[in-house]
């Protein structure tokens, strides 16, 4: 057998997208390494949110370049959101690179492979705009064995944001169909998968683009909680003023779908807010989380901030450390600004702000993250909670089981039993910053 190696950089939807292309390759007679030396053939699957997220993907792609040199038989792909976005160019920054797959084909890659083997150079990047699932035969998706099974359920964004790359690497939203959805939730179950992560950069826009049918997040969430057995639900990302008094009443009725939100706010200013086009203001954004905490007991609320936007005052600034403070939020993300190709803020070059600010604003609200995350931990200690073990490792001598809180907290339980995959009751005991320390009752 072949084998394959696929280094997967940013997103879970790169890793979603790795789990496909690993699924249709093992029918190609390619088994899946771990071990880069090993491969025939090696996919660098990329993230460009960030410029340090592009540049790693091109160091990956010259460090194998050199490789190829001396064995003209390996056969290098990349795909994922550079090569949507610098596709046919690739070839002249990295000659030795065999395809460039972009995030609208990666069913194409059964073809390309075939391609590439009778040696063309393959750049498959056109925009489709349909969700590929009517594209694709005969493939299965190749889930690495664990607790945790990741399900895109949209894909691309229409939001534009103005710092943000997304909407031109992954294109228009378009929602998949549920049926789908269902098979794969149900597969990765039976498989002994015990969470079920629902993934698009606006979960709540989830099926606004069905003609044929009403259906929307909350009814998803019902019918995958009426699946038979013991699991959990959860869904990734939310934009603030997208999320429904209906879907926050379907987290509270449904006994799998878990107390978690991830609402990016991305600045506590409302001018900032402004200039990076998003559509909700400081006091928009307060109402709203807390509408989700009155009505879900001991949710978690998780964030992104980005430091440093284009023309950010010192003052600004400091509404966003003042808002992870009021908001209460238990963690969150944290980037300096990055000016990225096509996107509108990239163009404001002279409200740019220095490298050394953006640096000093990012520490400040690391402290801010951190000290936040312990006081909202804090209020666990001493609770009886109900945690999915996902990790068993060896720390200092002594075996750990960690896992997640139904809240999304990391809970670290010494045990001596490997007991991954499984719910345990666990006592807090005490925290660190950033996870609880528990003991099984
Ligand atoms: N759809 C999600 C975000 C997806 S991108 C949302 O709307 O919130 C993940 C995060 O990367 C963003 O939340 C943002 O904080 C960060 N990010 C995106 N573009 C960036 C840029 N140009 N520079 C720095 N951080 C950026
Ligand atoms: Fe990017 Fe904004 Fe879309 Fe999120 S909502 S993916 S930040 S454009
Ligand atoms: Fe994800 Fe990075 Fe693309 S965050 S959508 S892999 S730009």
């Amino acid at each position: 057998m072949k084998k394959v190696y696929i280094e997967t950089m940013g997103c879970q939807m790169n890793k979603s997208d790795t789990e496909r292309m690993l699924g249709m390759l093992s029918h190609l007679g390619y088994e899946e390494t771990k071990d880069s030396e090993q491969g025939d053939l090696l996919i660098v699957n990329t993230c460009s949110i960030r410029q340090l997220s592009e540049d790693k993907a091109f160091s990956q792609l010259g460090v194998w370049g050199k490789r190829k040199q001396a064995n003209p038989s390996l056969k290098i792909g990349i795909c994922g959101c550079v090569a949507q976005q610098k596709a046919k160019s690739i070839f002249k920054r990295a000659p030795y690179v065999d395809f460039v797959l972009g995030t609208h084909k990666i069913y194409a890659l059964p073809e390309i492979i075939e391609r590439i083997n009778k040696g063309e150079k393959v750049c498959e990047c056109t925009e489709t705009n349909t969700t590929e699932d009517n594209l694709a035969k005969n493939f299965e998706i190749k889930r690495v064995k664990g607790v945790n099974a990741w399900i895109p359920i949209t894909e691309g964004c229409n939001n534009f944001c103005t710092y943000c790359i997304v909407p031109y690497t992954r294109g228009r939203e378009r929602s998949r169909l549920p049926e789908l959805i269902i098979k794969e939730a149900k597969d990765a179950l039976n498989a002994g998968f015990k969470e079920i992560t629902l993934l698009g950069q606006n979960v709540d826009s989830y099926g606004k683009d069905f003609k044929d049918r009403n259906y929307r997040l909350a009814d998803l969430l019902r019918e995958l909680n009426a699946i038979e057995g013991k699991f959990r639900i959860r869904f990734v990302t939310s934009y603030p003023t997208d999320i429904t008094d209906e879907l926050i009443n379907t987290v509270v009725e449904l006994d799998k779908v878990c107390e978690y939100f991830h609402i990016p706010m991305q600045s506590g200013s409302s001018a900032v807010l402004k200039a990076m086009n998003r559509r909700y203001t400081r006091e928009t954004y307060a109402k709203i989380v807390k509408k989700v905490r009155d009505m879900v007991p001991d949710v978690t609320i998780t964030s992104d901030f980005i430091a440093g936007f284009p023309g950010e005052t010192e003052e600004q600034f400091e509404e966003t450390l003042s808002a992870i403070d009021e908001f209460e939020l238990d963690y969150s993300n944290l980037a300096a600004y990055s000016p990225r190709e096509k996107t509108v803020a990239a163009k404001w070059v002279d409200k740019f702000i220095p490298e050394e600010v953006k640096d000093e604003r990012f520490q400040r609200l690391n402290k801010k993250v951190q000290e936040n995350c312990l006081k909202s931990n804090l209020k666990y200690v001493g609770r009886e909670m109900e945690v999915l073990i996902e990790n068993f490792y060896e720390h200092k001598g002594k075996m750990i089981n960690t896992g997640k809180t139904r809240n999304f907290k990391t809970v670290h339980i010494p045990c001596d039993r490997d007991l991954t995959g499984e719910f345990v009751n666990a006592k807090i005991t005490g925290t660190k910053t950033w996870y609880l320390q528990g003991e099984i009752k």
